[in-house]
């Protein structure tokens, strides 16, 4: 199975990452699997000009930049991990940018693959979610969703992930299920 990790936190290492971390153990603990990492703070990766030239054959977007390798990868892929922190109520910026990008791909080539979409949040997550469960349906794509709150409304304190076993478990135990 080709994998492709998309790292929408510019905090490298951190929640999200870490999550991924577990879910990849889960999935390549029975046997090799191949995993590309794209940490999308590091690459230059313009924003979407609307211009809608992917539109037309052969559905190739004008910008010449570091989106070109993910587009290559993602076609390849067979699981797509969308990895993010909430961030004003979304995506990260660094996420949402690709995610325009994507509209080449909707052209042709987004569809028939496995999303595994794991979202970190202090308070709400439910419009990251709720994008990912409109457009997943309509482009043929498995869905699966795993989410966790990196805060205690109690004490007002944010919880570091390695504090959050139970999480680190769920992550893992997805990664086992997308491997079989
Ligand atoms: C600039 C910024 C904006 C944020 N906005 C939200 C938000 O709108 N909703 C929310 O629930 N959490 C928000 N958070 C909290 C992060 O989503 C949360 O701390 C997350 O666990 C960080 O994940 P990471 O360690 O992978 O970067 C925000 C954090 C930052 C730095």
């Amino acid at each position: 199975m080709k994998t492709v990790v998309l790292h929408g936190s510019p905090r490298r290492g951190r929640n999200s990452d870490t999550l991924v971390e577990h879910l990849l153990r889960g999935l390549t603990e029975s046997g090799v699997q191949e995993v590309t990492h794209f940490y999308l703070n590091e690459l230059e990766i313009r924003p979407c000009q609307g211009c809608l030239s992917c539109a037309e054959p052969p559905h190739d977007c004008v910008i010449g930049d570091d989106m070109t390798a993910i587009y290559g990868a993602y076609r390849d892929a067979d699981l797509v991990v969308w990895a993010t922190p909430m961030y004003w109520g979304y995506l990260t910026a660094q996420m949402k940018t690709v995610q325009d990008r994507m509209e080449a791909l909707a052209w042709s080539g987004f569809g028939g693959k496995v999303f595994a979409v794991i979202v970190t949040y202090r308070h709400h997550c439910e419009s990251a979610v709720a994008m990912f469960e409109r457009i997943c349906p309509y482009f043929d794509i498995e869905l699966h969703t795993m989410v966790c709150r990196t805060y205690d409304p109690e004490t007002g304190r944010d919880i570091p992930i390695e504090e959050l076993p139970g999480k680190l478990e769920e992550a893992y135990r997805l990664g086992r299920k997308l491997s079989k």
